[in-house]
């Protein structure tokens, strides 16, 4: 949304997050906040949500036992969600806002039926009676209805919506830049009311960061709003501009926010009001590339899944955050929101840390990707669908383009050219700033129907060798990496020999971290990147995937136990794999990269090859083993696999101290990184990603803390193939929450506070229970228990 962040004289917006029951059978309830994911506390298993099935997409030649595919968890059935409300007197307005709610939900207030959604992961609102007591949503996530993990349930937050018979509408402020010079930019601003607004007028007041008023202005009620239909009253809407002095932009490097104060009058009676963030940029496409404020760059973005590893789909402000820092510190400046309409406090997150966004809506159109999916009601749904995600996020700064869809797979391609139409012309009636996607695996069939020329700017998922031919097909001659690499790997994971795999699965049910296994129809970072470096109409990519997810775990599609993704940069812990080195020696600008592996410390290795790569933002390294040069590298743009990367592919492993030093541009010495072999585990080493945690933030939710637990020797070296069982108590203001090890084939339920560390470490996740100081403590046989204080505010 653009977020109500306050309330009004009459208007009242309440997250309902406690105070819910729910049941999976109608009949027994249990107590539970909002948002809540029924299915990720339970037992992995295989049966759960087994699709056997034939992924073309993937090659697969015929029908397969698809084990993990949605997560192996219990999401599929129908559950029920309860709660009284108390709706203020005096109030002539009520309406529910549900920011998503898997799936297909039907709203009852005092059980009468006020609305239902289809897609479980749009926003939608429900007006309901003022006198309501009770309101039940009733939810159906049938099985094969997924690719991967969707999540169940009220997952997402919900909030009542309250006021007087005229105020402002949900979703009504459309903010936007249309000017911007260094001296001045115009904000226009569209205030859609809802109820009798006639002789009433709408005062905007923008106030600056340090709180001075930017701009102000007023305008009479007096029309229609602009690319909506025609059927809604004319007199439901006032618009304005501002004009902002020295306007500070909004980038990934400057999220600077405004703040939009809109008050409704009638005369001098304030009727209600609301408060907006607001961004001042511009962004678009032109032939030359993507320019934001008017500076080109390329996109530097991840795909993302909107599940939150160990947490499922239950959405918490403060796990989404510290994945898009997380993202930020590789350098990373870009998300696509693969393949579903995002959360507005998503959004609210991207505006606030600065990441741009590619707001996608639909993963199939009507031929199904699985037998029961969205497919069965896009015809009847998708308009509403797409009016939904323009409407609650068009005046996020953050996003910057609309993707109207991943993959579309029809045999009709006109029919596909017709419905890329329709839409495209609906995000440009209800947005005309932004651009429109089309993300495709079909660059030929859908070029030749035109499918492709109808939407701004085409968008490709992998298929290099096809960029050539999309670019010559370019309506804007241009052509964006909208999904890239698709690499597997799993944190701390070697195979040898070091060599490129396709489609690989080996025994161990890991891929390598030499970064060098890919899909058959997909690539390595490298291939990305010399597509990019060497055509400037390849402005960027969207990597898959910036976090392992639930579900979808190729290459091990079959293979059990296996239950989430390879492809992450970082796993599903949050935990950085190696690859994570590598974009961030591409992306990060403000940092130099220099990152070593594998680990040194391989019993049963010595005297063996053990190859050494460097990924680095430096020019050219020297690698030492126990003090002998094993030489000095510089990058070779005419190898694929040493353009970006520095290998030392014959090093023999003896046991001690690997070296890398670093040389600049006039050759240096700039920095060095130290791997020793390590000993015996000896004691763990803890680390919170926060020690203050607030009981609640703006939506409702609690905050939660990441604490990071390594097993490390003596000397403090990481053990890298410890797998020592960890347990977790905690005590005073804090409670286990989740815990994550970020193995695929882990089949530990999260919630359960004991787990193996994989590769010497694991996440545990600790949420606020009351106000005060907490500690959470984890114990392992044999070593000294650590403990970790925390305080709730
Ligand atoms: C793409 C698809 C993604 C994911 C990926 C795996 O084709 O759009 O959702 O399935 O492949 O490589």
């Amino acid at each position: 949304m653009v977020a109500a962040l306050g309330l009004s004289a009459q208007g009242l917006e309440v997250p309902l997050y406690d105070g819910w029951l729910f049941s999976r059978d109608h009949v027994t309830w249990e107590a539970v906040s909002v948002p809540h994911d029924w299915a990720i506390g339970g037992a992995f298993n295989e049966t759960n949500d087994l699709q056997i099935t034939r992924i073309m997409q993937d090659g697969e030649t015929c029908e397969q036992r698809h084990t993990g595919r949605t997560g192996a968890l219990p999401w599929p059935g129908r559950g029920w969600y309860r709660r009284e409300l108390r709706i203020p007197e005096g109030t002539q307005y009520a309406e529910l806002v549900f920011d998503g709610a898997m799936s297909e939900p039907v709203v009852y207030a005092d059980g009468v039926e006020v609305g239902r959604w289809m897609n479980g992961y749009n926003s939608f609102i429900v007006k309901i009676p003022v006198a309501t007591k009770s309101v039940e949503v009733a939810l159906n996530n049938p099985p094969a209805s997924s690719r991967w993990y969707p999540g169940s349930g009220l997952f997402r937050p919900v909030r009542l919506v309250t006021g007087g018979a005229t105020g402002l509408a949900t979703w009504g402020n459309w903010i936007r830049t249309t000017s911007l010079t260094a001296d001045a930019a115009i904000v226009e601003v569209t205030t859609r009311l809802r109820g009798d607004a006639n002789g009433c007028a709408v005062e905007w007041t923008l106030y600056a960061p340090d709180g001075t008023i930017a701009a102000a202005v007023r305008a009479p009620v007096s029309g229609a709003e602009p690319g909506r239909d025609g059927a809604r009253p004319s007199h439901n809407c006032a618009s304005g501009s501002l004009k902002v002095p020295s306007p500070q932009t909004w980038s990934p490097e400057t999220p600077v926010l405004y703040r939009l104060e809109t008050v409704l009058k009638k005369g001098t009676a304030i009727l209600d009001g609301r408060k907006d963030r607001v961004g001042i940029r511009t962004a678009g496409f032109t032939r030359e590339g993507f320019f934001l404020n008017g500076v080109k760059r390329p996109f530097r973005g991840v795909c993302l899944h909107h599940d939150l590893g160990p947490l499922g789909a239950a959405f918490n402000r403060s796990a989404f955050r510290r994945q898009v820092k997380l993202l930020k510190e590789l350098g990373a400046d870009s998300i696509r929101t693969s393949h579903n309409m995002p959360a507005p406090d998503q959004m609210d997150i991207c505006d606030e840390e600065g990441m741009m966004v590619m707001a996608e809506s639909f993963d199939m159109w009507m031929s199904p990707e699985t037998p029961n999916d969205y497919s069965r009601h896009f015809k009847a749904w998708w308009r509403r669908d797409l009016e939904n995600l323009l409407l609650c996020h068009r005046s996020h700064p953050c996003i910057v383009m609309w993707s109207i869809g991943n993959e579309i797979h029809e045999n009709d391609a006109m029919a596909v050219r017709d419905v890329a139409a329709q839409m495209t012309e609906m995000c440009h009636r209800i947005d005309p700033t932004r651009p429109v996607v089309f993300v495709t695996d079909r660059p030929d069939a859908y070029t030749a129907s035109g499918a492709i020329q109808v939407t701004d700017v085409p968008a490709l998922t992998y298929r290099l060798p096809r960029y050539g031919f999309m670019h010559e097909h370019s309506p804007i001659g241009l052509v964006l990496g909208g999904e890239t690499a698709s690499t597997f790997s799993s944190r701390g994971c070697y195979h040898f020999p070091d060599k490129v795999f396709v489609n690989a699965e080996h025994a161990d049910g890991q891929s390598s971290s030499y970064d060098l296994e890919h899909g058959s129809w997909s690539n390595l970072p490298d291939d990305d990147w010399a597509m990019q470096d060497d055509h400037p109409w390849a402005i960027g990519e969207f990597v898959w995937t910036g976090f392992d997810y639930l579900g979808e775990p190729t290459p091990y599609k079959t293979y059990w136990p296996s239950r989430s993704s390879y492809f992450g940069i970082y796993d599903l812990a949050g935990l950085p794999k190696d690859r994570a080195w590598l974009y961030r020696s591409r992306w990060n600008k403000d940092s130099p990269t220099l990152h070593v592996l594998p680990h040194w410390t391989w019993p049963g290795r010595e005297g063996r090859v053990t190859p050494v790569y460097v990924y680095t933002s430096y020019p050219e390294a020297e690698l030492f083993v126990n003090g002998i040069s094993q030489g000095r590298r510089r990058r070779d743009p005419s190898s694929r696999l040493d353009r970006y990367r520095l290998r030392w592919r014959d090093v023999v492993y003896s046991p001690g101290v690997l070296k890398v030093v670093a040389y600049d541009a006039a050759g240096r010495p700039a920095a060095e990184k130290v791997v020793c072999t390590a000993g015996k585990p000896h004691h763990l080493e803890i680390a919170a990603d926060r020690t203050q945690l607030a009981a609640r933030s703006p939506d409702g939710t609690p905050d939660l803390a990441f604490v990071t637990v390594r097993i490390v020797d003596e000397r403090g070296n990481l053990c890298p193939d410890a797998d020592l069982r960890l347990n977790f108590s905690t005590e005073g203001a804090v409670r286990f929450k989740a815990a994550c090890n970020g193995d695929a084939t882990s089949l530990e339920p999260f919630v359960k506070p004991t787990m193996k560390a994989f590769h010497g470490q694991l996440v545990a996740v600790v949420e606020p229970q009351g106000l005060g100081t907490g500690a959470l403590t984890v114990a392992t046989e044999g070593l000294p228990p650590v403990r970790i204080s925390l305080c709730v505010k």
